[in-house]
């Protein structure tokens, strides 16, 4: 079993694209920026969005984060990710999902411009990712592809079989997988909740992509030898012996299955990070494409 260690592929690729921001302040050129904003106080947004504001300054590009209260209306956040459409520091705009209850998701994800759709949620991105256009790619799905990549994993006529169907994972990640290109053209199954027996479509899998938000749900035997296993969960469960008291686990039991896993992301330390690093990417992608 060898580790897809997404830890040590994100560092890569944000030492890249420092390179290239590097460059261009070398040359007194604008450099990217990413606008973040989150509306509430919900704690883990809180954390991400810190994680990927710093991400940014890190590697030296232009970054923002925009706090405003649960209060604030749709209306308000519709006006204020208008100023950010026309802004030409910023070339990427995140809204930190999800958004108070009293506030419409579709609505403000539509309000984005697509040329600064970086987290690959506005429907004409997602449109252009179904008939295999070149677009901006969700970034977890985005960050799954370039981990599979960057371990030489071949993808082609294999079986990928996506658990979960989410708008941020499962769909995307099934459409990106499927598109006729190098490092997808697979065969892709989606199953969910209304499976009434995961194992049945988990074990036919070559690779699996688990997303269903549920801690170790996938077990030992529901997978096949040798299969090359990407856990996208993040999910914290209680452990007196930590000093936390809980620790964080994904959806698969990593122990039994990574003893019949050729592959196998840890969690923490697989997906996540390379999450990241796509934000950054497609910040620097929307930059070259619009900004520069
Ligand atoms: N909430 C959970 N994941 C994400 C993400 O990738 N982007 C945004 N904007 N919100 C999220």
């Amino acid at each position: 079993m060898q580790l897809l260690d997404g830890k040590k592929i994100a560092s890569e690729i944000r030492k890249e694209l420092k390179e290239k921001i590097d460059v261009l302040k070398s040359q007194s050129k604008s450099v990217p920026g990413l606008v973040a904003i989150l509306v509430g106080e919900n704690p883990a947004s809180q954390i991400y969005v810190a994680s990927k504001s710093k991400a940014c300054e890190e590697i030296g590009m232009k970054t923002k984060v925009e706090k405003f209260p649960s209060t604030l209306s749709e209306k308000e956040l519709i006006s204020i990710i208008d100023k950010y459409n026309s802004d030409n520091e910023y070339h990427g705009i995140l809204v930190q999902l999800p958004l108070p209850k009293h506030i419409n998701e579709n609505k403000i994800i539509e309000s984005i411009s697509p040329k600064k759709d970086v987290d690959g949620f506005h429907p004409m991105s997602v449109g252009n990712l179904v008939i295999g256009k070149e677009t901006f790619v969700s970034c977890t799905p985005a960050g799954i592809q370039e981990l599979l990549k960057r371990y030489y994993i071949n993808t082609r006529g294999k079986h990928v079989v996506v658990v979960g169907r989410s708008n941020i994972v499962g769909k995307p990640i099934a459409n990106l997988m499927l598109q006729k290109n190098d490092y997808a053209n697979s065969i892709v199954t989606v199953c969910h909740s209304a499976a009434s027996d995961i194992s049945y479509y988990t074990r036919q899998a070559d690779i699996l992509i688990a997303a269903i938000g549920q801690p170790e749900m996938i077990k030992g035997d529901m997978v096949k030898e040798g299969v090359v296993v990407v856990d996208v969960g993040i999910n914290r469960i209680e452990d007196k012996t930590s000093s936390k008291g809980y620790r964080i686990v994904g959806d698969v039991a990593f122990d039994e299955v990574s003893a019949k896993a050729s592959f196998i992301t840890p969690v923490p330390g697989g997906v996540g990070p390379m999450t990241i690093a796509m934000l950054l990417s497609n910040t620097f992608k929307a930059y070259k494409l619009y900004g520069e």
